[in-house]
């Protein structure tokens, strides 16, 4: 079974894996967005943080490989009355566009660490100047806690590795601890993550 195969079966069960509600890191970021800004939710899953975004009048487009998580994403936009664009694609292979986005949310997406260098390229390239990315992701402490994340440590951020990779970014923001997560069924709990904020120039 692929990868996004795997995404699919755990989608397909009723409710939302990680809520509906969006990531509070995100959201925490609610005062530096605007209507029509063009935003860009990888790895969006069932949609909690896309429609959450659409509902604040961006412009969403939402990339996931799962085509059952995208497919609830386009529900729940309907049932809150907005919409998003959904691209179902492997975020390797995806054609990014260039210079398209004014904020990338990148929550919770846990690459293998040669994926993980080339998405994080594109999604340099996908910001336009003064583009935000904001991301949280589990660190190697998390390792052992029944909270979430990926089982292969090699797959998981660090604050080093959100400075190594987007190097060519502003970092506002980079904090690196203990958080209480309460993001539906599989983010319950303490948790050990980095959350991170970025600006291109
Ligand atoms: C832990 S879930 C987080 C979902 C969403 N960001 C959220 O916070 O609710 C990780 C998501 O990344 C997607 N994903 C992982 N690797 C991917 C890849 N290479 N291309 C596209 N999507 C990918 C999975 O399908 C899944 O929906």
């Amino acid at each position: 079974m692929s990868d996004a195969a795997a995404w699919d079966e755990r989608y397909a069960s009723g409710g939302f894996a990680f809520g509906a509600k969006p990531n509070l890191y995100l959201e925490a970021q609610a005062a530096r967005l605007r209507p029509g800004m063009r935003a860009l939710a990888i790895g969006d899953g069932e949609g909690r943080n896309g429609v959450w975004l659409a509902e604040r009048r961006l412009l969403v487009t939402s990339v996931d490989w799962s085509a059952a998580g995208l497919a609830k994403a386009s529900a729940l936009a309907n049932a809150r009355g907005v919409s998003i664009r959904t691209v179902v694609a492997d975020l390797v292979g995806w054609d990014w566009p260039v210079g398209a986005f004014d904020l990338v949310a990148w929550i919770f997406v846990h690459l293998p660490p040669k994926d993980r260098a080339v998405v994080a390229a594109r999604a340099v390239e996908a910001l336009s100047p003064g583009g935000l990315l904001v991301l949280e992701g589990f660190t190697p402490a998390q390792e052992g806690r029944r909270s979430g994340g990926p089982r292969d440590s090699a797959l998981l951020w660090s604050a080093a590795l959100v400075r190594e990779h987007f190097a060519g970014l502003e970092l506002l923001e980079c904090l690196e601890g203990t958080v209480l997560l309460d993001e539906g069924p599989k983010h319950q709990g303490h948790a050990e993550v980095v959350r991170a904020l970025l600006r291109k120039a």
